[in-house]
């Protein structure tokens, strides 16, 4: 048949982890994120352990996050970590500046953020104020986060709750600096950042031997293709840096003045591709910032973290502007496929991601309504792609007809290979057309395995999606598409569709 597509899947020469912090999660003090969305406190009807809700600790556990960055976005550099320790009832009342104006109580602060860490099992990463505040109050914070000894800060930490230190893993050093952050150039932030590593006291960094501060230190990077701020931070930080970060938003015509123009339900075919063709320039993305980090540290010492990523969108009718609530649909699910599949194959040097948001902000996982929560298709599509994690990639030869949108062209079918801590084989395939199902055979080389499973997210509404409260209109089904014959595996991969199938 004329659409019938040939590929190999095959074991690479070099081994490629493809970390599992790919698969990581952000959560701001914006809108309903925090606020309902994860914390509604102690004394709430809705089933909470130690103020924070179950039902969204029991869901983000089924996908298995494994870093989440808090507090902020923007918010971060505002924050002032003292606001949100000590008694619950005399934290100081805040204005949140950047996401409508409105109160923040600081119930929410850092022993709630870790213990909200610990309960769904994920690492921490947190950001620090860099625009707004200073090295000593970074410094001072992460020696109440991580000391071991009798000093003062440590002893506070201990009074308010905490014995142990907290298992500190990432620090973002400032957010978005050339905007929120701080609407810095990228010469000033990279003098600003050294002077904020000098003070962060990494363990093994200069003189700190046994230091209690083992963090990764995390400098803030690009937006979107501009790698002039990679070049220059790196160039002139990169001896001070573990990783450096870059945020890429799946927007209508890629511009941020047009993302009000386009409706996260509703949308007819054109925009369906116009956002598919958007999310899948973060391959173009990747390739261009990693250009430049391969000259300026060709053994990839540096990580790429993409801590911000995912669709942007009008926010819903009858919806707080400033709270970035949005609906998610199977064309979000299509954007976590690709994104997913075009990260594996830059595992090499991305070696973290974090979609905005986890809860009822931007692209979220969850989204809740007082006591009523739903998963999104976004989650769905996380949940299948769950065995990528700490997998070793497999190489793919595959080439996919292309989809023509008004904004460009794009492939159909991403698709992706790996070898699964359980010595298995995944597979995750998007098929993004519209009408056409492909008919895919994979020769498989060196792979061993007689059977094939998997799973499927698809439906026969675009915008199909759940809502909090209500019966679920979409989630995974068996698939069963898929037969494996001797290395051939053959695969039925209908319309608009996201797969994930196992070898074994
Ligand atoms: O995720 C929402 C916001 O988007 C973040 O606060 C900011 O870093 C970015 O502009």
């Amino acid at each position: 048949a004329a659409d019938e597509l040939h590929g190999t899947v095959s074991p690479n020469d070099i081994d490629v982890v493809i970390s599992k912090n790919l698969y990581g999660q952000f959560a701001e003090h914006l809108g309903n994120s925090i606020y309902e969305g994860i914390w509604v406190g102690r004394d709430s009807d809705i089933p909470n352990t130690r103020g924070i809700r179950n039902d969204v600790v029991a869901a983000l556990k089924e996908i298995k996050v494994p870093v989440v960055r808090w507090p902020g976005g923007c918010f971060a550099d505002e924050y002032d970590w003292r606001d949100g320790i000590g008694d619950p009832q005399t934290r100081p009342m805040r204005k949140n500046n950047w996401w409508g104006g409105t109160p923040e109580p600081n119930s929410f602060g850092t022993h709630e953020f870790f213990d909200f860490a610990e309960q769904i099992g994920a690492d921490a990463y947190v950001s620090v104020n860099v625009a707004s505040s200073t090295p000593m109050a970074m410094r001072e914070w992460i020696e109440y986060m991580t000391s071991t000894g009798n000093d003062d800060l440590a002893q506070e930490r201990r009074k308010n709750g905490r014995d142990a230190p907290f298992d500190l893993k990432y620090v973002g050093i400032g957010n978005e600096s050339w905007g929120c952050g701080g609407f810095m150039t990228a010469e000033y932030y990279a003098n600003r950042y050294r002077r904020f590593a000098s003070f962060f006291h990494k363990n093994g960094s200069n003189f700190h031997m046994n230091n209690d501060n083992k963090a990764i230190r995390v400098a803030s990077g690009a937006n979107n293709l501009d790698t002039n701020w990679t070049d220059t931070v790196m160039t002139s930080a990169g001896n001070v840096m573990d990783a450096i970060s870059l945020h890429f938003y799946t927007l209508h015509t890629g511009n941020w003045p047009e993302r009000d123009k386009a409706a996260a339900t509703g949308f007819n075919d054109t925009q369906w591709n116009g956002i598919l063709y958007q999310a899948s320039r973060m391959e173009d993305v990747l390739e261009q910032h990693e250009a430049v980090m391969d000259r300026i540290d060709p053994e990839k010492r540096i990580s790429l973290y993409v801590d911000e990523w995912g669709t942007w969108y009008a926010p819903e009718k009858g919806t707080n502007p400033a709270f970035l609530y949005q609906q998610n649909t199977l064309r979000d699910a299509l954007v976590a496929g690709i994104t997913f599949n075009i990260f594996h194959q830059h595992a090499d040097r991305v070696g973290m991601a974090n979609i905005a948001q986890a809860v009822n902000v931007l692209q979220a996982m969850i989204l809740t309504d007082g006591a009523d929560m739903a998963k999104t298709p976004t989650f769905y599509a996380f949940r299948m792609f769950t065995p990528f994690q700490e997998s070793t990639r497999l190489d793919t030869n595959f080439i996919s007809p292309m989809i023509s949108s008004e904004e460009g062209d794009y492939p159909a079918i991403t698709l992706s290979a790996a070898t699964t801590t359980k010595n298995e084989t995944v597979i995750g395939l998007t098929n993004a057309s519209l009408f056409d199902p492909h008919t895919i055979t994979l020769s498989l080389k060196d792979i061993e395995g007689t059977s094939v499973s998997g799973e499927i997210l698809t439906h026969s509404k675009l915008d199909a999606h759940n809502r909090p409260g209500e019966q679920e209109q979409i989630a995974p089904a068996v698939f069963d598409g898929a037969k494996i014959k001797g290395n051939k595996l053959t695969i039925e991969l209908p319309a608009k569709s996201v797969v994930v199938l196992k070898v074994r």
